[in-house]
């Protein structure tokens, strides 16, 4: 199966491809906002994908949408609620601490 590392705290865990990525680090103990509990509403969930972004699921028009919203995007931008696991092994990091 393959691995999602999460930063900054470095835990890695295995999800099975088609997971979101909200629910794998939920699952993994981490703590991430998501206030609309994946409606890609919110924003909340917004995290970087700094490796394994091609193994995730594509951005959807009302993913783009919101994050055309959020301050603070990059091209490495995914909601978790939105992005489902691939594949392949993905490292993500969040960008608060609840
Ligand atoms: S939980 Fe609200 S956008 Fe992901």
């Amino acid at each position: 199966m393959p691995m999602l590392t999460i930063q900054p705290s470095g835990k890695s865990v295995e999800v099975e491809a088609g997971k979101s990525l909200l629910a794998a680090i939920l699952a993994a103990g981490e703590a991430i906002a998501h206030k609309c509990e994946g409606k890609a509403e919110c924003g909340s969930c917004h995290i970087y994908v700094k490796e394994g972004r091609k193994t995730l699921s594509k951005t959807t028009r009302p993913e783009n949408e919101k994050l055309d919203s959020i301050v603070g995007v990059s091209s490495s931008s995914r909601l978790a609620c939105q992005a489902m696991m691939g594949a392949e092994d993905v490292t993500v990091e969040l960008l608060s601490f609840v």
